[in-house]
C-alpha cells in the first residue's frame, strides 16, 4: 500500500489542522485563529481539506482550500484560496508535497471547475505548485515609506545631537511635501467599523476588468473586524462630504511598521490625496517608524506610491493562480496584503 490523499471538510478536523499547521511553522497559531480562517461564509462552497496519508493511514501532511469571493472581469466568483500547506519535516524532499498538491489540483479541476484557484506560497510550496500546473503571473513588492529616519542618519553621523539636527528638518520637509498633495476640503476619518457610506463606495468601485478580492460588507467584517490577532483601522477619505477613498491598515507591528492591507479610491487624484493625508497622520503618530504597503508588480497604485516617496523593495514572494479553463491565468490580478493570511 502506498501514500494516499483523503478529502474532508474542515468541520470536526480543526484540532488536527492546528496540530499539522503548528508542527510545520515557526510561529504557532491558536484554535481561535483556525476557526476564523476556516469560517464558512454564506454563498461559498464549504472549505476542503486534503490530507496526505502515510501507508499506515497516519496523517502526515495537508493542504486546504477556503472559498473567498473575488471579482473576475466584473463577476463575483468564489475563489479557491489555498493555504495551510504542511508536510511533516521527516517526509520532505521525496516528492510527497508535489503528490499532495497535484491531487488537490486535479480534485479542484474535477469538482470545482468554475472556481479559480489563488495562493501566496512559500518558496518550497511554489515549486511543488508549479509542478502541479499553477502559474505565477506576478511578484509581490513591498513599498516602504520611512517615517523615522533617525536610525539611518545616526548610522552615518554617529552623534545623537547631530542626528536630531538633521532629522528634524527632514521630517518638516516630508510633512510639507505631503501637505502639498492634500486638497483643502479633503479629510481622513479613522474608525474600526466601516459605515454604510463606505460599503456603498466600495460597491461602486468594484473593478469591471481584471481580478481582485471582494471588499463587500460580509468580507470586510470577516477579514478585518473579526480577525482574532490583529486590530485593523478603516481610514475613509472624504471630500466635500463624499466618500472618495478607503484604506485599511494595521496600526503598528512590534517593529513600528504600519502595514496597509487594502486601498481603493474613486480616481488617481483621490488615491494621491488619501495617501498623502495618511502619511501626514503617520508622521504625527508616535511609534511609527515606517509605512509599508505590499502590492503585486502591476498594481495601479504603484506610481502614486512612488510619487509620494514610497520606495519599492526587492520582491518578497509570488502569487500563483490556476483554473481549468485558463481564465484565471489570462486575468491581470490586483494583489495586496489583504490577500495574505486568508
Ligand atoms: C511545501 C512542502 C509541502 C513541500 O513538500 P516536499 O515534499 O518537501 O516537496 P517535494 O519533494 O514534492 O518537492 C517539489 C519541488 O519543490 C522543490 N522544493 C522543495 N522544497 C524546496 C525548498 N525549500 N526550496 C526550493 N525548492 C524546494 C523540490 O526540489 C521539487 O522540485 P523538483 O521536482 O524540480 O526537484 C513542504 O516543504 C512543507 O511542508 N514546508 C513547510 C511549510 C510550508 O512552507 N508551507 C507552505 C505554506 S504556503
Amino acid at each position: 500500500m502506498g501514500f494516499s490523499v483523503a478529502v474532508t471538510s474542515s468541520q470536526g478536523f480543526e484540532r488536527e489542522i492546528l496540530r499539522l499547521r503548528n508542527a510545520n511553522r515557526d510561529r504557532p497559531e491558536t484554535s481561535q485563529y483556525i476557526n476564523w480562517r476556516y469560517q464558512h461564509l454564506a454563498g461559498a462552497p464549504p472549505p476542503q481539506v486534503f490530507w496526505l496519508l502515510a501507508p499506515q493511514g497516519e496523517r502526515i501532511g495537508m493542504a486546504s482550500v477556503v472559498f473567498r469571493p473575488y471579482w473576475l472581469n466584473g463577476t463575483r466568483v468564489q475563489t479557491a484560496v489555498v493555504g495551510d500547506i504542511s508536510l511533516d519535516a521527516r517526509w520532505r524532499g521525496r516528492g510527497l508535497g508535489r503528490l499532495l498538491l497535484q491531487h488537490m489540483t486535479a480534485y479542484l479541476d474535477e469538482h470545482f471547475p468554475q472556481h479559480p484557484g489563488f495562493v501566496i506560497p512559500t518558496e518550497a510550496a511554489r515549486h511543488a505548485l508549479a509542478k502541479a500546473g499553477w502559474s505565477a503571473p506576478g511578484t509581490l513588492v513591498p513599498h516602504v515609506y520611512l517615517i523615522d529616519v533617525t536610525r539611518y542618519v545616526r548610522a552615518i553621523v554617529r552623534s545623537a545631537w547631530l542626528t536630531a539636527v538633521i532629522a528634524r528638518p527632514l521630517r518638516w520637509a516630508a510633512r510639507a511635501f505631503a501637505r502639498l498633495r492634500t486638497p483643502r476640503a479633503g479629510e481622513l476619518i479613522l474608525s474600526d467599523t466601516p459605515g454604510e457610506a463606505v460599503h456603498e463606495f466600495l460597491r461602486s468601485v468594484a473593478p469591471s476588468e481584471g481580478a481582485m478580492h471582494d471588499l463587500g460588507a460580509q468580507t470586510l467584517r470577516w477579514r478585518y473586524q473579526q480577525h482574532p490577532n490583529t486590530p485593523f483601522v478603516f481610514a475613509t477619505y472624504t471630500r466635500g462630504g463624499e466618500v472618495r477613498g478607503v484604506l485599511v491598515f494595521e496600526e503598528t507591528s512590534l517593529e513600528g511598521i504600519c502595514h496597509v492591507y487594502d486601498l481603493a479610491a474613486r480616481a488617481p487624484a483621490d488615491m494621491r490625496a488619501m495617501l498623502a493625508l495618511f502619511l501626514l497622520r503617520s508622521l504625527d503618530t508616535p511609534g511609527i517608524a515606517s509605512v509599508r504597503m505590499l502590492t503585486d508588480d502591476r498594481h495601479p497604485a504603484r506610481s502614486t506610491l512612488r510619487v509620494l516617496g514610497f520606495s519599492p523593495r526587492r520582491a518578497e514572494a509570488v502569487y500563483q493562480v490556476h483554473s481549468r479553463d485558463g481564465s484565471a491565468e489570462r486575468c491581470t490580478w490586483r494583489v495586496t496584503q489583504g490577500d495574505k493570511d486568508t
